[in-house]
């Protein structure tokens, strides 16, 4: 075989590329429930580890943004993409996509467009009730619903206390269906020291739901101290 053949060859052959997780762009859907620093966080800790995020708040997201830090969340999708990257502290690194709420043509709105899974951070029980009864009103729904006729993860992160019967019924419908329901209760086994300990616990084990380790987080290795061990 002469060389050039073979070069032809070569490169004519499919090339075999390993896909790891990093190469799938992750979901982050935002809405108006209370606790904006889960989801900035979450931006935070995707970013610096490289991801692709597909970020979309939904509309009542900008009043809440107004009532937790006094800022208003600019509309215009770039703007956003450098507000968002501002508040979690990350100007350069992975990738971040922001979309219109409304904007139900935009990629994540179709299953064909491949993703890691969609994690909603925080949720609202507004989305919860929405998403259970199957509806798509805006890009949040639509995004979420893809996840799950997709069968892919979706993780849904409810910000809510106490809990109605509709909710938790929402909520179970949810769970049916295939999503992951991790509250937004942080542990405190950890040792937390700051209020940025306990919101990035939540955050290490919403990404766990998609086998993301990338929060540096002192996990559980079970060494308790034998005083106490007896006792059982
Ligand atoms: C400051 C503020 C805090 C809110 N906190 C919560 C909350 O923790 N949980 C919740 O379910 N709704 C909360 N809401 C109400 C939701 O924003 C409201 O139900 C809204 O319709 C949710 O829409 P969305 O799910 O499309 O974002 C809050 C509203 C405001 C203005």
């Amino acid at each position: 075989m002469t060389l050039a053949l073979a070069v032809l060859l070569i490169s004519t052959v499919p090339r075999l590329t390993h896909s790891s997780a990093t190469d799938l762009p992750v979901v982050l859907g935002v809405t108006g429930a209370s606790g904006l620093a889960y989801a900035v966080r979450a931006v935070h800790h995707l970013l610096k580890a490289d991801y692709t995020v597909e970020l979309v708040a939904s509309r009542s997201t900008y009043m809440v943004w107004q009532a937790e830090q006094q800022v208003r969340m600019p509309a215009e999708v770039r703007q956003q993409e450098q507000f968002w990257r501002s508040q979690a502290d990350v100007p350069n690194g992975g990738t971040l996509r922001c979309h219109p709420w409304g904007d139900v043509g935009a990629n994540i709105a179709s299953g064909s467009y491949r993703t890691a899974g969609m994690i909603i951070i925080p949720c609202s029980m507004s989305t919860v009730g929405k998403l259970a009864a199957g509806l798509s009103s805006d890009l949040l729904e639509r995004a979420a619903d893809v996840q799950l006729k997709e069968g892919r993860k979706l993780v849904v992160v409810p910000r809510e206390t106490p809990l109605s019967l509709i909710h938790l019924r929402n909520l179970t419908t949810l769970a049916e269906a295939g999503a992951r329901i991790v509250p937004a209760i942080p542990a405190w086994y950890h040792q937390p020291q700051t209020i940025e300990d306990l919101v990035d616990f939540v955050v290490a084990r919403t990404l766990d739901q998609l086998d993301i380790d990338c929060v540096p987080l002192k996990r559980w290795e079970g060494h308790l101290n034998p005083d106490v061990t007896h006792l059982h």
